[in-house]
């Protein structure tokens, strides 16, 4: 019988980030690699995150048809 090799799992938040057993490594449009060692990632799919690659919750702010983060501290 094969052994077969642990699979990662991954969730989708339809609403939120994906959520990644760590750790995770992610590489970014520009060919940096950003690397996270928690033991669940977080990884935004709004793109509204300022902590990019990482969700940094700023998508709440959408499902409550609240103002984007960057209208929330004018200067
Ligand atoms: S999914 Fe959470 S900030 Fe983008």
């Amino acid at each position: 019988m094969p052994v077969r090799t642990p699979a990662r799992r991954v969730s989708v938040d339809p609403q939120g980030p994906v959520l990644i057993e760590g750790p995770v490594e992610i590489v970014l449009d520009d060919g940096r690699v950003a690397r996270s060692d928690r033991f669940v990632v977080a990884v935004c799919t709004c793109r509204r995150s300022r902590a990019y690659p990482w969700c940094d919750t700023s998508h709440r702010c959408r499902e409550r048809g609240g103002p984007p983060p960057e209208d929330r501290n004018p200067r």
